[in-house]
């Protein structure tokens, strides 16, 4: 009989979200805002991945802060923890393990090429370490263990996707199928947020305050915000992400986050200025994220319970986890552990 490496049971999604500064309306657009649709027809993991947050250094109590904001987060847009497995990726130390086999199965050359490590290097000149530049395998191994199908994230996780199924397929080359190879799913239309600042560079948490909307920040910081935001020298509210990346970013948000079309959106504005299109946008966010953050609010006042869903959530995932680190094992050659 061949071997297949899918377990039986719906397809499995798989998504992390490091807990290093405050999310985004761009991590909301292109990660967090897709996952609770997803429920229904898959099996879906998420993870707050805090060992690779630790690639830069933190502050250590402001990490664990982190770490629960982002957890509150993930529930806060409803997922329901009782179906999706939510967990902290440092209680599953399967995750470290096969990390390092993995290792053992990259190489220099490819992890060169990583652009994110290259941007992360110009960034922390003083910290390039090792953690920084094997950080795609680590990811590589959390999608992998859990034989995942697709992997919803925003454009820049592109490559990071591509090199987790490249070390698939040579595992698999080697050993037989042990591994599902893990499709990339990026959104057609807000797959990378643009800096309100500037619209060069992708929205980012790492980034100064005012180039980006926090998930928790208050209305009256939104709206002012938005107000700032850089557009273009122009007057005509258009669609043209090249030409126009500013405005066409403001487009984009107010599209997604008010479910229309980018055609309709762009249509209410003729005759319209850049003003009227920013207080709509920001107005878009402030609706969006209100009950987000009042949703937010009750799960961080009740810790226990949190922290009771993480720990469910490790369970179950560490199980999962076992079956493919035991496949892994055996299949290496690694000393059997009974
Ligand atoms: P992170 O924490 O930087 O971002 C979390 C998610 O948000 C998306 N994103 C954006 N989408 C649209 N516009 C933007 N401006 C924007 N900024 C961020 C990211 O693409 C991501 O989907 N390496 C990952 C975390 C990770 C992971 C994984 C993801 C670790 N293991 C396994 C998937 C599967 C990261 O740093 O995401």
């Amino acid at each position: 009989m061949p071997e297949t490496a899918r377990p039986a049971g719906k397809p499995v999604i798989y998504s992390g979200i490091q807990p290093s500064g405050t999310l985004t309306i761009g991590n909301y657009i292109g990660s967090l805002s897709r996952f609770k649709q997803l429920e229904a027809d898959f099996d879906c993991l998420f993870c707050v991945v805090d060992m690779h947050a630790i690639t830069v250094r933190q502050d250590p109590a402001q990490l664990r802060g982190k770490i629960n904001e982002l957890a509150a987060l993930y529930l806060a847009v409803g997922l329901d923890p009782g179906n999706t497995i939510l967990y902290c990726q440092s209680h599953v130390p399967a995750h470290a393990e096969l990390a390092w086999v993995l290792d053992c199965f990259t190489y220099m050359g490819e992890l060169q090429r990583m652009t994110q490590f290259k941007d992360k290097s110009a960034r922390h000149e003083d910290n390039i370490n090792a953690g920084l530049f094997t950080y795609p395998v680590l990811m590589a191994a959390d999608i992998l263990l859990y034989q995942t199908s697709a992997v919803p994230v925003g454009a820049d996780q592109k490559q990071h996707l591509e090199i987790a199924r490249d070390i698939a397929i040579r595992f698999n080359n080697i050993y037989g199928n042990v591994f599902v190879v893990p499709e990339p799913y990026i959104p057609k239309i807000g797959a990378k947020i643009l800096s309100l600042q500037d619209p060069s560079r992708k929205m980012s948490k790492s980034d100064p305050e005012d180039t980006f909307i926090g998930m928790l920040d208050p209305p009256e910081v939104i709206r002012r915000k938005m107000k700032r935001a850089v557009t273009d020298s122009g007057a005509e509210v258009r669609f043209d992400p090249d030409g126009k990346p500013g405005v066409s970013n403001l487009i984009t948000m107010l599209s997604i986050l008010t479910g229309r079309t980018i055609a309709s959106v762009e249509g209410d504005y003729v005759g319209k200025g850049y003003g009227a299109l920013k207080a709509d946008a920001a107005e878009a966010c402030v609706e969006t994220l209100a009950p987000i953050q009042a949703e937010h609010r009750r799960w961080l006042a009740d810790l226990t319970e949190l922290n009771r869903v993480l720990k469910d959530g490790a369970d179950r995932a560490s199980r999962i986890a076992a079956r493919t680190m035991g496949k892994v094992r055996r299949k290496v050659g690694l000393a059997p552990l009974n």
